[in-house]
């Protein structure tokens, strides 16, 4: 009925994602000449080139990136302290967005609880960074879906610390198709076949998987950055699924895996040089656990308005789990998928220990 919408010159808008401060806002807003509009009526199809735009032949989404933000990311000045989350999408950034805060801050659950992670840990990249940037303390926690080489000229001179969280990219392409389809800011894929060709040529989000591990994979940075596995971080895997062939090359990882959060948790602060008694990690895994997260309203996008994300297609964190590619590839499909992620991963296996070797 007409009292649910927000009457604005004579036009409804609907009320979760329009309030009379947005409309202030947006009357206000400083618009650039660079600056480019999508402008559509309600659920009219976008072409890709509304949806998107290119950085550095990358294509990222308008709705949360556009020149400005990139370039406040360009001048971004690191701290030595700073710590980032790099990862390509559909890797495991939100769990990590979870865990940091509270490794850094011994195990308290204010920042989970209380702030949404956009603003707990912001993207370098988005637009979001500029309007909470001066909220965080140090030691401040950021993530970026960036490439390495990407990277501003002050995270380059800085100490900043990276984590790099990786994933079987079977389960990265499945977990970004279900993305895809509710999240109305991206191109929705036709069928999961279609998709997984565009997954490959690069043509989604932060370009091709392949490209993205390798870039941090070959960065060089030393005791600065650690690489971690979604993987390893799934209590109970891979008790729960038969290793094959085809894992063993494309989870080339260096690190042991058959872990679980805890010692994933473990590792995180090792790395970071906070030290965590048993209590405070046992109470970090408990609330990065799936099941908790999912119930987080500030961790499991639900404060996002349905006409960004559309959570009855499909929730944001959707299974969590190890190995649902076996749900979606057909043989085909995984034979070519394979052949492609091997050739382009030639040689990154090599001197990686392979702990089911
Ligand atoms: S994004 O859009 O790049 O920020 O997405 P990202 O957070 O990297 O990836 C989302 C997938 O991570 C899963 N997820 C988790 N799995 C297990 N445990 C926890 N706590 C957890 N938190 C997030 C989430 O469910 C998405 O994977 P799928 O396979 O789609 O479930």
């Amino acid at each position: 009925s007409m009292e649910q919408y927000l009457q604005y010159h004579g036009l409804l808008l609907p009320p979760q994602a329009h309030s009379l401060e947005s409309l202030r806002y947006a009357e206000k807003f400083p618009v650039e000449d660079s600056d480019v509009f999508a402008v559509t009526y309600p659920n009219s199809a976008m072409s890709s080139e509304d949806l998107y735009l290119r950085h550095h032949g990358l294509l990222l989404p308008r709705e949360t990136h556009c020149a400005q933000s990139l370039r406040f990311a360009q001048e971004f000045k690191f701290r030595d302290d700073d710590v980032m989350v790099a990862t390509y999408p559909k890797s495991g950034t939100t769990w990590m967005q979870e865990i940091l805060p509270l490794v850094l801050n011994g195990a308290d659950l204010t920042p989970i609880h209380t702030v949404p992670n956009w603003d707990r840990v912001p993207w370098l990249e988005e637009k979001r960074l500029a309007l909470v940037v001066d909220q965080l303390t140090s030691p401040r926690g950021m993530v970026t879906h960036l490439p390495f080489h990407l990277m501003p000229p002050s995270f380059h001179a800085s100490k900043a610390k990276v984590i790099y969280v990786m994933r079987n990219p079977k389960d990265v392409a499945v977990s970004s198709y279900h993305f895809h389809k509710m999240a109305q800011f991206l191109e929705t894929p036709a069928t999961f076949d279609e998709f997984l060709e565009r997954f490959l040529q690069g043509k989604v989000m932060f370009g091709k998987w392949s490209d993205h591990v390798k870039s941090w994979r070959r960065s060089g940075l030393g005791g600065r950055i650690l690489f971690i596995t979604y993987e390893e971080m799934v209590q109970g895997w891979p008790v729960a699924v038969e290793l094959c062939e085809d894992d063993r090359l494309l989870l080339y990882v260096n690190v042991p895996l058959f872990q679980d959060l805890g010692a994933a948790v473990g590792r995180v602060s090792e790395f970071l040089g906070c030290e965590l008694s048993e209590e405070a990690t046992q109470r970090i895994v408990e609330h990065c656990s799936f099941g908790t997260m999912k119930n987080n309203r500030m961790s499991n996008f639900s404060l996002v308005p349905k006409v960004y994300m559309d959570h009855d297609t499909s929730p944001f964190l959707r299974k969590g789990i190890v190995g649902d590619w076996k749900n979606h590839f057909g043989p085909e499909q995984l034979a070519s998928f394979s052949s492609v992620i091997r050739k382009e991963m030639e040689g990154e296996m090599e001197g990686a220990a392979l702990p089911w070797s």
